[in-house]
């Protein structure tokens, strides 16, 4: 059970039209394993750096053991890991990871797309609905995004959410085999008075949830 005093606002099931997002579910296994491994190398440019290879590394045991772990991270209140549905089929992942309540209030975003489902707004669109939930039941004020310079994609996905450019991280995270640049862009609850959704559907042309 999760303690609302620790984290408000997990568990938590978001949706938008053919949108859903909801807490990892055991039995998406092996269909997070299928996915992971044919999205090897629109994934890995942004991951962190791994010692193992890529298969062992999304086999549907390995995605039971990362479940396991964000679980418990989500009922401590330090994470909010969503699943990503489109049209009901598991599509990727959105993530707050890193939260830390007190004074700060913050936590960082993390996510990834199917390539399939990849150009169509569906990533913002999820990305603008776990935003409204972190400011709203989740009760937080800032939400990060380290994004390398040379992820235009991830760049353009939170600028056009409304997300501010901060400053450079000097060889921030070790990602695909190095010590990688990030910019730090980031979102405050005040920021965005009618919330990261209504920008959403200003944003984007011929919306998925319409
Ligand atoms: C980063 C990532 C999630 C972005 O996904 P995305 O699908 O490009 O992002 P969006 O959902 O915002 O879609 C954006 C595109 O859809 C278009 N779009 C928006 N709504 C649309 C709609 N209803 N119909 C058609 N197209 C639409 C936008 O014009 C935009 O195209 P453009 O960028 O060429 O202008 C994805 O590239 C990914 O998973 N990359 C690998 C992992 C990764 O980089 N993670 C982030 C690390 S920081």
């Amino acid at each position: 059970m999760t303690d609302p005093l620790l984290h408000p606002g997990w568990p938590a099931r978001l949706a938008w039209g053919p949108v859903e997002l909801h807490p990892l579910r055991r039995r998406d296994a092996a269909e997070w394993s299928r996915l992971r491994v044919a999205n090897e190398s629109w994934l890995s440019p942004w991951e962190p750096t791994a010692t193992a290879p890529w298969m062992p590394r999304h086999s549907p045991a390995a995605y039971r053991a990362m479940r396991r772990t964000v679980s418990r991270r989500a009922r401590l209140g330090t994470s909010l890991p969503f699943a990503v549905r489109v049209d009901g089929r598991l599509a990727g992942q959105v993530t707050v990871d890193n939260i830390v309540r007190g004074a700060l209030l913050s936590g960082s975003l993390g996510y990834w797309v199917d390539r399939a489902v990849a150009g169509r707004g569906v990533a913002s669109l999820a990305v603008a609905l776990v935003c409204d939930h972190a400011f709203g039941p989740a009760g937080l004020h800032r939400l990060q995004a380290d994004i390398r310079p040379e992820n235009a994609r991830s760049r353009r996905l939170v600028e056009r959410l409304g997300f501010r450019h901060e400053g450079l991280l000097r060889r921030y995270l070790d990602i695909d085999g190095d010590w990688r640049d990030h910019l730090a862009y980031a979102l405050l609850a005040e920021d965005l008075p009618g919330g990261a959704l209504a920008r959403w559907r200003q944003m984007s042309p011929g919306r998925p949830g319409d």
